[in-house]
C-alpha cells in the first residue's frame, strides 16, 4: 500500500506531505478545501492523470510550471518498497519514475498502484454510455489477464485498418478480408476474455449486493458481445459487410459490447433511486476490486469521493465494511469527520486528516479534538 504521500502544486494544494498513512485514510474539511485533490494525487500516482476532464493548465496550480505527486508503496506480501514520482509540465510532458527508474509506458505504473475510483463520475457505470462500462470491464479484465491488453491494442489496431479501407469507397476485397479475418479472430478472443472475466464477476457482485443491500430484489447484470449472440463473430462481420462498406464503419463488434444493470427485467438507470444506484455501483467497483485483490499479492486502492452524500448512514456504514473485508488500502473524503469516523468494524483505525484551504493536518484517532502540528505543510 501506498504509506507516503507528497504533492506539490497540483490545484490549491501546493504542499502537502503525508508522512504516515494508514489502511483507510478519511480527509474531511469543507468544500473546495481539496479534500477531492487529494484523491486526484493518488490517481496521478496509480496512472499518471487525474479522474476528472481538462488540461495539465487545469491540473497544475495557478501561476505554477508543473505539479508533482511522490510516494513510496510498501508491499507486505510481494516484499518490495519503491518510490514513485509522476511529474506533469503545463505542456503536457509528463515523466513517470518507479524506484528512480524512468518508465516509458504508463501500463507498467497502472500494474503497480492498481486504483478504484469511486466518485460522482462513477454514475456513468449505470447512467451514462456504454463507454463506460466497456471502459470498467476492460480495467477488470486487464488485472487479471495478462494477455489482454496487447490483444487490445491488435483488436484496435484492426479495427481502424478496416474502416480506413470501408471509407475508401472502392472496395479492395482481398485486402479487406484479410483485416476482417484479423479482426474475427482478435475480437472474438476479447469476447472469450471479458466472457470468462464476467463469470467471475456477477456471482460476487450479487453476494456484494445481497450484503450491501439485502432489500434490492431482482437485480441482474448482464454482459452483451456486441453482436449477435448466436453467431460467431466471423460470421457476424459477414451478414454486417453491406452496411459496413456503405457507411464506411465496422458496425458489430467488441467496440459494441455492453454491461448491464436491470432490476426485475427494467433498466438500473431508470429504475433506482440516486442512492440505490451509488449502492449499485458500489457493488460493481466492490466486486472488480475483490477479484483483482485475488489475483495479485498487491490488492489495490480505492479512492472513494464523498461516500455519504446520498447514503444514508446504515448503507454508508455496509460500504465502509465491504472495503475493510477486501483489505484494501481506503482513500476516502466526506465533509464532517463524523460522517465516516465511526463507520468502521472493531479493529480498524482510520487516520483523519483535516484538509483546510490546501492544509492538510492529521489528527489523532484516540483524542479528536487534538490537531497534530501540520506535518510539512506551507
Ligand atoms: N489549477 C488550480 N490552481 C489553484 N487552485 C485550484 C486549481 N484548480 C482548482 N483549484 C481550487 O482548488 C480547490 C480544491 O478543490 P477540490 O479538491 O475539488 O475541493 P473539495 O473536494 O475539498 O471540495 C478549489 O477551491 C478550487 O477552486
Ligand atoms: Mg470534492
Amino acid at each position: 500500500m501506498l504509506t507516503q504521500l507528497q504533492i506539490h502544486h497540483l490545484r490549491n494544494l501546493s504542499q502537502v506531505a503525508l508522512r504516515e498513512l494508514g489502511q483507510v485514510n478519511i480527509f474531511y474539511g469543507p468544500n473546495g478545501s481539496g479534500k477531492t485533490s487529494i484523491l486526484e494525487s493518488v490517481h496521478m500516482l496509480g496512472m499518471s492523470r487525474s479522474f476528472r476532464a481538462g488540461t495539465p493548465r487545469t491540473l497544475v496550480t495557478h501561476g505554477e510550471q508543473r505539479c508533482t505527486v511522490y510516494g513510496v508503496t510498501e508491499f507486505a506480501t510481494a516484499g518490495q518498497r519503491a518510490s514513485v514520482a509522476v511529474q506533469r509540465e503545463l505542456s503536457g510532458e509528463l515523466q513517470i519514475k518507479l524506484a528512480g527508474e524512468k518508465l516509458r509506458s504508463v501500463a507498467e505504473l497502472v500494474a503497480h498502484l492498481p486504483l478504484q475510483v469511486l466518485n460522482a463520475a462513477s454514475f456513468d457505470l449505470l447512467t451514462g454510455s456504454p463507454a463506460a462500462r466497456r471502459q470498467f470491464l476492460n480495467w477488470g479484465v486487464f488485472h487479471v489477464e495478462q494477455r489482454f491488453f496487447s490483444e487490445w491494442q491488435r483488436f484496435q489496431r484492426c479495427v481502424k485498418q478496416r474502416n480506413k479501407l470501408l471509407r475508401r469507397g472502392k472496395l479492395e476485397y482481398s485486402e479487406l478480408s484479410v483485416w476482417t479475418r484479423e479482426l474475427a479472430a482478435s475480437g472474438e478472443q476479447i469476447h472469450r476474455y471479458r466472457q470468462a472475466y464476467f463469470e467471475v464477476l456477477a456471482p460476487r457482485f450479487r453476494a456484494i449486493m445481497a450484503e450491501l443491500s439485502p432489500g434490492l430484489n431482482g437485480l441482474e447484470l448482464r454482459y452483451r458481445k456486441g453482436w449477435d449472440k448466436s453467431l460467431a463473430y466471423g460470421d457476424a462481420l459477414a451478414s454486417s459487410e453491406v452496411a459496413d462498406s456503405e457507411q464506411g464503419y465496422t458496425h458489430v463488434g467488441p467496440q459494441r459490447a455492453d454491461l448491464r444493470v436491470t432490476v426485475s427485467g427494467y433498466s438500473a438507470a431508470e429504475t433506482l433511486s440516486r442512492g440505490q444506484q451509488k449502492l449499485v455501483v458500489c457493488g460493481l467497483k466492490l466486486a472488480q476490486g475483490q477479484i483483482m485483490a485475488e489475483s495479485q499479492p498487491r490488492g489495490c486502492v480505492y479512492l472513494v469521493d464523498d461516500l455519504p452524500s446520498e447514503l444514508d448512514v446504515q448503507h454508508c456504514r455496509q460500504v465502509c465494511e465491504a472495503l475493510t473485508a477486501l483489505q484494501a488500502q481506503v482513500f476516502i473524503t466526506c465533509v464532517d469527520a463524523k460522517d465516516l469516523e465511526g463507520m468502521w468494524p472493531e479493529g480498524v483505525n482510520p487516520m483523519m486528516f483535516h484538509v483546510e484551504h490546501g492544509r492538510v493536518v492529521e489528527r489523532s484517532a484516540t483524542d479528536p479534538t487534538q490537531e497534530q502540528p501540520p506535518s510539512g505543510c506551507t
